[in-house]
């Protein structure tokens, strides 16, 4: 694929992958292209553990898909990230950020808008929301061929400190690279992100994964190869939209919104 094919294309796949087994070399060239990545001084602070084993994959999707469950079912979820929800197109096309649930089961959809309101969240619990949504990210992570962890030099990682910092900024360089690469070999990749928000879940993933003192557990991701119909969750989300340049881009001061393509006369 043509490179910026390739950034265009790179997405989140919130659907299941393919069974089969991560070729060897794939998983050589995703680990090789995320060192590959920029690091202050050349300190390549990030880490990376490849994961296949059956009984550790599942035992990540059970404490994800519980932690996903806890969360919707408190509420936490639905509070913590309800700047980010979008429920119509038209709100979307104008905002053109955060994430819209354009698939959810029609009983639903009424009571979409009011989910973070008390009624709203006792409607989604009767429901069953939380389970439902649980067991589809516990599937989802179960079915995944391969995991991802990454972590961090906690010599370099020094949170609060400029170090800190910039190992954040190298990780999400070597992320990306890794992002990007899953495009070009026909692969899915997604965050597994729910036990991070549960600190005691996210011990029992640096237990299983043993994760040493000197290193820091940054994040999990799933991967896998994606099947050509994409099967979509029970209730799923896109964000394909992106700003626009105005929206983003300045033109040598802060005060001056760079022109959208196109509108370059009106300036
Ligand atoms: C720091 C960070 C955290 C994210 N957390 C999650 C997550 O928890 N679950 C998930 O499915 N996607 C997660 N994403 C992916 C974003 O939702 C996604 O990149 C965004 O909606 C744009 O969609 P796209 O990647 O398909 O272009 C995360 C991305 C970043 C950079």
């Amino acid at each position: 694929m043509d490179f910026l094919e390739v950034v265009r294309r790179r997405r989140t796949t919130n659907g299941p992958f393919l069974p089969d087994p991560v070729k060897p070399e794939h998983q050589r060239l995703l680990v090789e292209v995320g060192g590959m990545a920029p690091s202050h001084f050349n300190s390549q602070p990030w880490r990376f553990v490849l994961v296949e084993d059956r009984e550790k994959i599942e035992e990540v999707a059970r404490i994800s898909g519980d932690s996903m469950r806890q969360l919707l079912e408190e509420g936490t979820f639905w509070k913590r990230y309800r700047p980010y929800f979008r429920f119509s197109e038209a709100e979307m096309e104008e905002r053109r950020d955060g994430i819209f649930f354009d698939q959810m089961p029609s009983v639903l959809k009424p009571f979409s808008r009011q989910v973070f309101s008390n009624t709203g969240q006792a409607v989604m619990n009767r429901f069953g929301v939380p389970k439902t949504l649980g067991e589809d990210n516990r599937k989802l992570v179960a079915g995944s061929p391969l995991l991802l962890a990454v972590l961090l030099d906690k010599t370099e990682y020094r949170p609060g400190e400029l170090s800190g910092f910039y190992s954040v900024f190298g990780m999400g360089a070597a992320i990306e690279n890794i992002w990007l690469t899953t495009t070009e070999l026909g692969m899915g990749i997604q965050f597994v992100s729910t036990p991070m928000e549960i600190p005691e879940n996210w011990k029992r993933l640096q237990d299983l994964l043993k994760v040493p003192d000197e290193l820091e557990l940054m994040a999990v991701y799933r991967l896998g190869y994606l099947p050509e119909n994409q099967r979509r969750p029970t209730i799923d989300w896109s964000s394909r939209q992106r700003k626009r340049i105005s929206q983003y881009v300045f033109r040598e001061t802060c005060e001056t919104p760079e022109a959208d393509p196109g509108r370059e006369a009106a300036r």
